[in-house]
């Protein structure tokens, strides 16, 4: 299973594939993931991303490429892999195609899952994802069982992400929103894009995911 999913940012990209690594025992290779851990160790490639991402802008197109070609090189992408948040746009889409062919590994199923725009400021905006192993609750939509308790490991300290200020989540709709709809036409001519209703509780689009996949793998 060669799978991406796409999405608007709040569309359930990492939620799902929280779920679907459990389930398919795929790698996930998150672009944002990585950003946010190169940030975090204060690399030169974070510092750098980190001036597009606070702003709500795409990092440039050579950068992303670079990384996520070398990260389908790796030993444990040999029996698929799972991309949340890459290719965003046409330039990356054909830089994927070109280097997974080359890799032996093309994309075989592209899931989006779409929600409306309007829904997707609350969703970002109470978004709370826990400190010790990133799994990803929202305050309303979906809270911790145990109130201050991470449902996955038992942690108790959460934080917010810096570009989940209402000013940042407003620009990155806007740019996200722009790239979305030849990227989903290219991947429909390719006869591998599947469309899932995320306008739905969490286990419903998971759900509806699984039947998509199990029908492939
Ligand atoms: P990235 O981390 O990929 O952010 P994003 O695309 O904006 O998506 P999010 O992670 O915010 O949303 P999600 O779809 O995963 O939603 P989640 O499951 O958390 O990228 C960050 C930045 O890095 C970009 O802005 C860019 O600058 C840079 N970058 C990354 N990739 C790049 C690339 N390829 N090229 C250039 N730059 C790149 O859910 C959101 C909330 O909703 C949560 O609180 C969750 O609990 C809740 N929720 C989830 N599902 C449901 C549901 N069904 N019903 C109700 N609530 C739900
Ligand atoms: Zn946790």
């Amino acid at each position: 299973l060669q799978l991406m999913l796409m999405g608007l940012p709040g569309a359930g990209k990492g939620t799902q594939a929280e779920q679907i690594v459990d389930e398919y025992k795929i790698p996930h290779i998150s672009t944002g993931d990585i950003f946010r851990a190169a940030i975090k160790n204060q690399t030169p490639m974070g510092v750098e991303a980190k001036k597009y991402i606070d702003k709500g802008e795409l990092v440039p197109d050579d950068v992303v490429n670079g990384i996520v070609k070398e990260r389908l090189g790796q030993d444990d992408v040999q029996n698929g892999y799972m991309l949340d948040g890459f290719p965003r746009n046409m330039v990356q889409a054909r830089a994927l195609k070109e280097f997974s062919a080359e890799l032996g590994q093309p994309l075989n199923c592209v899931i989006n899952i779409h929600v409306d725009p309007e829904s997707l400021m609350e969703r970002l905006t109470g978004r709370f994802i826990c400190k010790n192993c990133g799994a990803t609750y929202h305050k309303v939509f979906n809270p911790t069982k145990v109130e201050g308790t991470c449902d996955r490991c038992g942690g108790h300290e959460f934080f917010q992400r810096d570009d989940d200020k209402p000013e940042t989540v407003e620009n990155r709709l806007k740019v996200n929103i722009e790239m979305n709809t030849p990227l989903l036409d290219f991947y429909r001519e390719e006869g591998i894009l599947h469309e899932v209703n995320g306008n739905q509780p969490i286990e419903k689009v998971f759900a509806d995911i699984k039947q998509i996949l199990d029908a492939i793998k």
